[in-house]
């Protein structure tokens, strides 16, 4: 560890949180859980909730689901308010990448155009990109942000460099799920407005984990997850779109209301089992009881100290600021130079943490080096990432 980390370490660390008692987590108690981010976690109210809405559905199937349309348009309302998003441009999905399938596939592209992103996106998204600029005749291409990162102008410079005349769509994450580092979308959108390129703010890891007001952002599409960070039920994402673009974008399953308004399209995409969407209201109450700023200030007071902790321990460079000041409620870190950086090795040492320390957490390869990803919420301790270090010296180096 050199001199200047520590330094950065003890003066500029500001980690302190405090304990949050919540309703008993779903999640098995013996599991050290640091993967909040991939597929949330949910409290047992909620769950309980979800249930109690299949159940009803099944005992008046048509009742529940024709009778009663006004229950989605509440949920509906509910978390757009809580999300800062205009109701009327706000309609829920089964996940972010079905929020992103909707948004390019309303759009039309010409050949030529180009369909930009970086290279910090997920790996689902960069997909569904791919495709839809093989099957329209555009390109398909990354801006390169290179790590370690010391500040987000850093990041608008490089998007900045990298756009064209020809650039017609622009995709950015809200917060990176590679490596876990914050975007500033704010700026980033003022620069596209200014360009005249469309832009579609990646937020799945947003809602929740950041104090979001989406109507404020100034971009044309913003996609997010609820299951993550709102931890509402699996099979709720949401998909808003800005007044202008409102009568061209659709859902990716069409059904009865085509053409009848944005709100309709989404709040009926054929028969489907609502109870997420439902539930995801009920999880913003749930988190506004306990206060969802002190959620987030918790979450990312943990996360800041674990990532601190894990890079003095390792002994490895930090890949952006120490303070935190780039992260939510994640942090991505090098692995100490004795663990692999090969995709498939990071995936085995992930699976032999689960197998026999009962550690969950991610680890994989991103820009040419071994990760990890730990997420702290309000069931983590700062012990869960004492035991991974623990945990890899007992693999690596006392074996
Ligand atoms: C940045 C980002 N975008 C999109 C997705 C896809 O989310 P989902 O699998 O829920 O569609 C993820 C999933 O973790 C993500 O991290």
């Amino acid at each position: 560890m050199s001199n200047l980390f520590r330094i950065r370490y003890s003066t500029r660390v500001n980690n302190e949180y405090s304990v949050i008692q919540t309703d008993p987590w779903m999640l098995d108690s013996r599991i050290t859980y640091l993967n909040h981010g991939s597929f949330g976690a949910r409290v047992k109210p909620i769950f309980d909730y979800q249930m109690e809405l299949k159940r009803e559905f099944e005992f008046s199937p048509v009742n529940f689901l024709d009778r009663q349309p006004s229950r989605v348009d509440e949920a509906r309302q509910i978390v757009a308010a809580f999300l800062g998003a205009q109701p009327e441009g706000f309609g829920f999905v089964d996940n972010a990448t079905t929020g992103i399938g909707c948004v390019v596939n309303s759009i039309s592209f010409s050949k030529g155009d180009e369909i930009l992103t970086t290279n910090h996106v997920y790996n689902g998204v960069r997909q569904v990109l791919t495709k839809i600029a093989n099957e329209s005749g555009c390109s398909y291409r990354e801006v390169a942000i290179p790590l370690p990162l010391n500040d987000s102008e850093e990041i608008v410079q490089a998007i900045l460099g990298s756009l064209t005349d020809e650039t017609k769509l622009l995709v950015i994450d809200h917060v990176s799920s590679s490596s876990a580092i914050l975007f500033p979308v704010h700026e980033i959108a003022r620069i596209c407005r200014e360009k005249g390129i469309l832009l579609l703010v990646d937020g799945a890891h947003a809602a929740g984990m950041l104090d979001l007001n989406i109507d404020s952002i100034g971009c044309d599409w913003y996609v997010g997850n609820l299951h993550k960070w709102v931890c509402a039920p699996i099979g709720a994402g949401f998909v808003w779109t800005s007044e202008r673009y409102r009568e061209t974008t659709h859902p990716m399953t069409v059904s009865h209301w085509l053409y009848q308004g944005y709100v309709q399209e989404f709040n009926w995409q054929g028969t489907k089992d609502v109870s997420a969407w439902l539930s995801a209201a009920k999880a913003v109450q749930w988190g506004s009881e306990i206060g969802w700023n002190r959620i987030r200030k918790h979450n990312h007071a943990l996360v800041t100290r674990m990532h601190a902790y894990l890079i003095d321990m390792w002994d490895v460079e930090p890949i952006s600021p120490l303070d935190g000041s780039m992260l939510g409620s994640m942090a991505t870190i090098s692995l100490p130079k004795y663990c692999p950086s090969k995709m498939d090795q990071c995936l085995a040492l992930r699976d032999e943490l689960y197998l026999r320390n009962s550690i969950e957490v991610p680890i994989f390869e991103f820009q040419n080096r071994g990760v990890v990803r730990v997420s702290a919420q309000l069931y983590s301790d700062f012990n869960d990432v004492k035991a991974l270090n623990g945990a890899i010296n007992d693999i690596y180096i006392s074996k």
